[in-house]
Protein backbone atom coordinates (compact mmCIF):
# COMPACT_ATOMS: atom_id res chain seq x y z
CA UNK A 1 0.00 0.00 0.00
CA UNK A 2 1.13 3.14 -0.82
CA UNK A 3 1.10 6.34 1.31
CA UNK A 4 1.33 9.85 -0.48
CA UNK A 5 2.39 12.98 2.00
CA UNK A 6 0.96 16.47 -0.12
CA UNK A 7 2.33 19.65 1.34
CA UNK A 8 0.10 22.44 0.42
CA UNK A 9 -0.90 26.11 1.36
CA UNK A 10 -3.73 28.15 0.64
CA UNK A 11 -3.79 31.64 -0.63
CA UNK A 12 -5.91 34.45 -1.90
CA UNK A 13 -7.50 37.56 -0.26
CA UNK A 14 -9.05 38.09 3.16
CA UNK A 15 -13.11 36.96 3.21
CA UNK A 16 -12.70 34.30 0.40
CA UNK A 17 -13.39 31.47 2.56
CA UNK A 18 -9.60 29.43 2.89
CA UNK A 19 -10.27 28.62 6.22
CA UNK A 20 -14.04 27.68 5.02
CA UNK A 21 -12.56 25.33 2.52
CA UNK A 22 -9.93 23.78 4.84
CA UNK A 23 -12.61 23.52 7.45
CA UNK A 24 -15.01 21.68 5.31
CA UNK A 25 -12.34 19.47 3.92
CA UNK A 26 -10.90 18.17 7.48
CA UNK A 27 -14.22 18.42 9.14
CA UNK A 28 -16.88 17.83 6.29
CA UNK A 29 -18.70 20.97 8.37
CA UNK A 30 -19.70 24.68 7.80
CA UNK A 31 -18.71 27.02 10.05
CA UNK A 32 -20.81 30.41 8.85
CA UNK A 33 -18.73 32.50 11.47
CA UNK A 34 -15.51 31.59 11.18
CA UNK A 35 -12.47 34.02 12.18
CA UNK A 36 -10.53 35.85 10.18
CA UNK A 37 -7.16 33.77 10.47
CA UNK A 38 -3.99 35.25 12.04
CA UNK A 39 -0.69 34.24 10.39
CA UNK A 40 -1.38 30.83 9.33
CA UNK A 41 -3.01 27.76 10.76
CA UNK A 42 -1.55 24.51 9.94
CA UNK A 43 -4.17 21.08 9.81
CA UNK A 44 -3.46 17.49 8.29
CA UNK A 45 -5.75 15.33 6.69
CA UNK A 46 -5.38 11.50 5.98
CA UNK A 47 -7.69 10.28 2.81
CA UNK A 48 -7.72 6.75 1.37
CA UNK A 49 -8.81 6.62 -1.86
CA UNK A 50 -8.50 2.30 -3.41
CA UNK A 51 -5.91 1.56 -1.12
CA UNK A 52 -3.69 4.61 -1.31
CA UNK A 53 -3.15 6.72 1.73
CA UNK A 54 -2.82 10.30 0.75
CA UNK A 55 -1.35 12.35 3.93
CA UNK A 56 -2.28 16.26 3.29
CA UNK A 57 -0.25 19.39 5.41
CA UNK A 58 -2.41 21.92 4.58
CA UNK A 59 -1.03 25.55 5.83
CA UNK A 60 -3.87 27.59 5.29
CA UNK A 61 -2.34 31.69 5.63
CA UNK A 62 -4.16 34.48 6.71
CA UNK A 63 -5.44 37.29 3.73
CA UNK A 64 -4.93 39.67 5.09
CA UNK A 65 -2.52 42.62 3.84
CA UNK A 66 -0.13 43.03 7.01
CA UNK A 67 0.36 39.02 6.80
CA UNK A 68 1.32 39.32 3.41
CA UNK A 69 5.07 38.83 3.61
CA UNK A 70 4.85 35.49 5.36
CA UNK A 71 3.53 34.07 2.45
CA UNK A 72 6.73 33.22 1.01
CA UNK A 73 7.54 30.61 3.93
CA UNK A 74 4.40 28.88 3.09
CA UNK A 75 4.69 28.16 -0.50
CA UNK A 76 8.37 27.94 -0.39
CA UNK A 77 7.93 24.36 0.94
CA UNK A 78 4.97 23.31 -0.51
CA UNK A 79 3.95 21.00 -3.64
CA UNK A 80 0.79 22.40 -4.42
CA UNK A 81 -0.75 26.19 -3.82
CA UNK A 82 -4.61 26.58 -3.92
CA UNK A 83 -5.41 30.39 -4.82
CA UNK A 84 -8.96 31.08 -3.79
CA UNK A 85 -11.07 33.93 -5.02
CA UNK A 86 -14.86 34.56 -3.92
CA UNK A 87 -16.97 34.68 -7.46
CA UNK A 88 -19.28 37.39 -6.01
CA UNK A 89 -15.86 39.62 -5.80
CA UNK A 90 -13.96 40.58 -8.93
CA UNK A 91 -10.93 42.60 -7.13
CA UNK A 92 -10.60 38.63 -5.59
CA UNK A 93 -9.97 36.91 -8.94
CA UNK A 94 -7.54 40.27 -10.18
CA UNK A 95 -5.76 39.11 -6.95
CA UNK A 96 -5.65 35.40 -7.50
CA UNK A 97 -3.46 36.59 -10.81
CA UNK A 98 -1.05 38.78 -9.19
CA UNK A 99 -0.78 35.52 -6.71
CA UNK A 100 -0.15 33.34 -10.17
CA UNK A 101 2.63 35.80 -11.20
CA UNK A 102 4.21 35.93 -8.12
CA UNK A 103 4.60 31.73 -7.50
CA UNK A 104 5.50 31.19 -10.88
CA UNK A 105 8.42 33.38 -10.49
CA UNK A 106 9.07 32.31 -7.07
CA UNK A 107 8.09 28.82 -5.99
CA UNK A 108 9.36 25.53 -6.80
CA UNK A 109 9.11 25.36 -10.52
CA UNK A 110 7.52 22.33 -10.25
CA UNK A 111 4.75 23.37 -8.05
CA UNK A 112 1.41 22.24 -8.52
CA UNK A 113 -1.02 25.68 -8.77
CA UNK A 114 -4.55 25.45 -8.38
CA UNK A 115 -7.32 28.30 -8.61
CA UNK A 116 -10.85 27.98 -6.50
CA UNK A 117 -13.48 30.04 -7.44
CA UNK A 118 -15.29 29.83 -3.92
CA UNK A 119 -19.09 30.63 -2.99
CA UNK A 120 -20.18 28.74 -5.91
CA UNK A 121 -23.76 28.32 -3.58
CA UNK A 122 -23.81 32.35 -4.13
CA UNK A 123 -24.07 31.58 -8.00
CA UNK A 124 -27.49 35.06 -8.39
CA UNK A 125 -24.08 37.51 -7.41
CA UNK A 126 -21.68 36.24 -8.96
CA UNK A 127 -19.36 38.65 -10.59
CA UNK A 128 -16.83 36.57 -12.16
CA UNK A 129 -18.19 34.33 -15.47
CA UNK A 130 -16.64 30.53 -15.09
CA UNK A 131 -15.63 31.16 -18.90
CA UNK A 132 -13.43 33.60 -18.08
CA UNK A 133 -11.81 31.99 -15.13
CA UNK A 134 -11.03 28.49 -16.51
CA UNK A 135 -9.64 30.69 -20.08
CA UNK A 136 -7.12 32.17 -17.32
CA UNK A 137 -6.34 29.08 -15.82
CA UNK A 138 -6.02 26.87 -19.16
CA UNK A 139 -3.73 29.80 -20.26
CA UNK A 140 -1.36 29.10 -16.78
CA UNK A 141 -1.99 25.89 -17.01
CA UNK A 142 -3.07 25.76 -13.66
CA UNK A 143 -6.12 23.39 -12.14
CA UNK A 144 -9.16 25.19 -12.04
CA UNK A 145 -12.41 24.60 -9.93
CA UNK A 146 -15.61 26.27 -8.55
CA UNK A 147 -16.09 25.59 -5.33
CA UNK A 148 -18.39 26.19 -2.27
CA UNK A 149 -17.39 25.41 1.60
CA UNK A 150 -21.03 26.01 2.46
CA UNK A 151 -22.82 23.70 0.10
CA UNK A 152 -18.95 21.19 0.05
CA UNK A 153 -19.64 21.39 -3.82
CA UNK A 154 -16.47 20.06 -5.39
CA UNK A 155 -14.37 20.50 -2.39
CA UNK A 156 -13.28 16.82 -2.24
CA UNK A 157 -12.51 16.85 -6.16
CA UNK A 158 -10.29 19.63 -5.49
CA UNK A 159 -8.15 17.80 -2.90
CA UNK A 160 -8.25 14.88 -5.10
CA UNK A 161 -6.59 16.81 -8.33
CA UNK A 162 -4.19 18.46 -6.62
CA UNK A 163 -2.48 15.05 -5.24
CA UNK A 164 -3.21 13.55 -8.71
CA UNK A 165 -1.36 16.36 -9.89
CA UNK A 166 1.62 16.25 -7.52
CA UNK A 167 2.58 12.51 -7.88
P1 LIG B 1 -8.81 35.16 6.11
O1 LIG B 1 -8.53 34.14 7.17
O2 LIG B 1 -9.10 36.52 6.68
O3 LIG B 1 -7.76 35.22 5.07
O4 LIG B 1 -10.21 34.73 5.35
P2 LIG B 1 -10.57 33.29 4.72
O5 LIG B 1 -10.22 33.32 3.26
O6 LIG B 1 -10.01 32.20 5.52
O7 LIG B 1 -12.18 33.29 4.79
P3 LIG B 1 -13.11 32.48 5.81
O8 LIG B 1 -13.02 31.01 5.55
O9 LIG B 1 -12.83 32.96 7.18
O10 LIG B 1 -14.56 32.94 5.31
C1 LIG B 1 -14.94 34.31 5.24
C2 LIG B 1 -16.45 34.41 5.25
O11 LIG B 1 -17.00 33.83 4.06
C3 LIG B 1 -17.10 33.66 6.43
O12 LIG B 1 -18.20 34.41 6.87
C4 LIG B 1 -17.54 32.37 5.80
O13 LIG B 1 -18.65 31.79 6.46
C5 LIG B 1 -17.93 32.81 4.39
N1 LIG B 1 -17.79 31.71 3.42
C6 LIG B 1 -16.70 30.92 3.22
N2 LIG B 1 -16.93 30.02 2.25
C7 LIG B 1 -18.19 30.24 1.82
C8 LIG B 1 -19.02 29.62 0.83
O14 LIG B 1 -18.64 28.68 0.11
N3 LIG B 1 -20.28 30.14 0.67
C9 LIG B 1 -20.75 31.19 1.41
N4 LIG B 1 -21.99 31.60 1.17
N5 LIG B 1 -19.99 31.78 2.36
C10 LIG B 1 -18.74 31.31 2.56
MG1 LIG C 1 -8.79 32.17 7.17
Amino acid sequence: MSVHEVKLCLLGDSGVGKSSIVHRFVYDSFRPAMTSTIGAAFLTKTVIVDGTTYKYQIWDTAGQEKYRALAPMYYRGAAAAIIVYDITQESSFRATKSWITELQKHASPNIVLAIAGNKLDLDDLRDVQYSTALSYADKQGTVFVETSAKSAANIPALFMEISEATH
